[in-house]
């Protein structure tokens, strides 16, 4: 099947790729001509596992291809994905003039029946306005469908997600778009996992819900870990305890230093701004939103709480900055917020991440330094702050953490090691909702 994708970022570049994988004919559109340009030339602009091998061997096999031109992409496309950024607006709610833009434009392009997908995540009700705005352009005859068809990739595992979904959800009150979708999307079904149809509202309002009930998952499970920390439990238990029922389950329960990234954030706020708008309290997620601000903060009270307030010339070492392994991505990051608070009182950093430094040395410069390895990060620094939990930081050679180190103190804002073996190191050792190993002990019971 021939298909159009508008919008080369994470989501339209992991669908396009994926698309064209099972055979499809995909034209990506974007108006940024470099980077255009750049993928033209098989210069892939993100990073995301497994994305790079798929990337070089569709376009090899021309079933990938990339334009500036809107009208050259989507000539004979039969369904035209808008995978375009909704970022917040100004008062919170998602700005739609991208999708809406676009979604004009194409109207007025076309001469025959299309689908046009909105794979953005958009507030309940962009179908309708999106199918509005369109109405306005389209020529006399033309007929198409407007289809919400949300995305759920996880960055870091998009095209596990993407080919293996565990479900694709489709909504579309139009039988030919519904006939085309499920065409489109059986080869990655296979296995049985569900195409699930609906109307356009509810498709639109499923991908908000599921990701803040994930995040709603994860604010209540830091609470619990501070409240752990107050009554001397391990969240770490309770997070098994709990994740063995089967209503609960596994997954989402990791308790840290808050959600990042592009989606949790922006999307939480988005519904709670909808709901707003539509004179509906919901008091969940204002309470998950200030869980987040509060935690994404914990580390560097810790840090504040140890040093007795006085951080001034203290010198942080910082391994992870992505705002989860696997990412170059820094959106939203807990890396940003701890940096900014470190230097704000009056220390330094010197920070490693495997992807993510490019990123943080485009918006920072020189006011942290980035180390080669996660070890040079930590000469001569005061402690160790884990931000991010890289494979890569979970086996450390703790001798050699401890020697390059001018004191063996270590942050874990991701609880990446084992109370016992910091114990057993001689590391002063604090991490969320765990009990703090090492010198404070030592300093608590000899007051005591
Ligand atoms: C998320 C959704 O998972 C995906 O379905 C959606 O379409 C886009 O948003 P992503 O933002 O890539 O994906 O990251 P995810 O792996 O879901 O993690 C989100 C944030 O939650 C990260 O900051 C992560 O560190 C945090 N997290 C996750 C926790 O703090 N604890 C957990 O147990 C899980």
């Amino acid at each position: 099947m021939r298909i159009a994708v508008v919008g080369t970022g994470y989501v339209g570049l992991v669908t396009g790729t994926c698309l064209a994988e099972t055979g499809n004919e995909v034209v990506c559109v974007d108006i940024n001509q470099k980077k255009v340009e750049m993928m033209q030339q098989g210069q892939l602009p993100i990073y995301e596992p497994g994305l790079e091998q798929l990337f070089h061997r569709n376009i090899a096999q021309g079933r990938l291809r990339f334009t500036t031109s809107l009208s050259e992409g989507i000539e004979e496309a039969k369904i035209i994905f808008l995978a375009l950024p909704t970022p917040p607006g100004g008062n919170g709610a998602a700005d739609l003039s991208y999708v809406l833009g676009a979604a004009a434009d194409i109207a007025g392009l076309l001469t025959s029946y299309k689908v046009i997908v909105t794979k953005s995540t958009v507030p309940v009700g962009t179908a309708d306005k999106v199918t509005a705005i369109m109405q306005q352009h389209i020529r006399e005859g033309v007929s198409y469908a407007v289809v919400s068809n949300p995305e759920f990739l996880r960055e870091g595992v998009a095209v596990e997600d993407f080919m293996k979904p565990d479900r694709v959800v489709v909504g579309t009150s139009d039988e030919r778009a519904r006939k085309l979708m499920a065409e489109l999307y059986g080869p990655y079904v296979r296995q049985g996992n569900p195409i699930i149809f609906m109307d356009e509202r509810s498709s639109e309002l499923t991908k908000y819900a599921a990701n803040s009930f994930l995040a709603t998952k994860i604010s209540f499970m830091n609470e619990i870990a501070n409240l752990c920390e107050r009554v001397g439990a391990d969240v770490d238990m309770v997070r098994k305890g709990i994740g063995a029922d089967e209503r609960i389950g596994r997954r989402f329960l990791f308790a840290g230093i808050g959600y990042g990234g592009s989606c949790f954030p922006k999307d939480v706020q988005a519904l709670a701004k909808s709901a707003e708008e539509n004179h509906y309290d919901f008091k969940i997620l204002d309470a998950v939103m200030d869980v987040n601000q509060t935690q994404k903060r914990m580390l560097v009270e810790k840090v504040s709480n140890y040093y007795q307030g006085d951080l001034s010339g203290k010198h942080f070492a910082l391994w992870g900055l992505a705002f989860k392994p696997e990412t170059d991505d820094i959106r939203e990051a807990p890396a940003l917020e701890i940096i900014d608070a470190l230097l704000s009182a009056g220390a330094t950093v010197s920070a490693f991440d495997p992807e993510g430094m490019n990123n943080v040395k485009a918006l920072l410069g020189e006011k942290i330094t980035f180390a080669e390895n996660p070890y040079a990060a930590l000469e001569g620094a005061d402690a160790l702050l884990i931000v991010t939990e890289w494979q890569l930081f979970r086996t450390p050679d703790f001798e050699r953490v401890g020697s390059l180190l001018k004191a063996k103190v270590i942050f874990d804002g991701r609880n990446l090691y084992d109370i016992q073996k910091m114990i057993d190191c001689g590391f002063y050792y604090n991490s969320i909702g765990r009990k703090v190993v090492g010198r404070e002990q030592v300093v608590e019971s000899s007051k005591a």
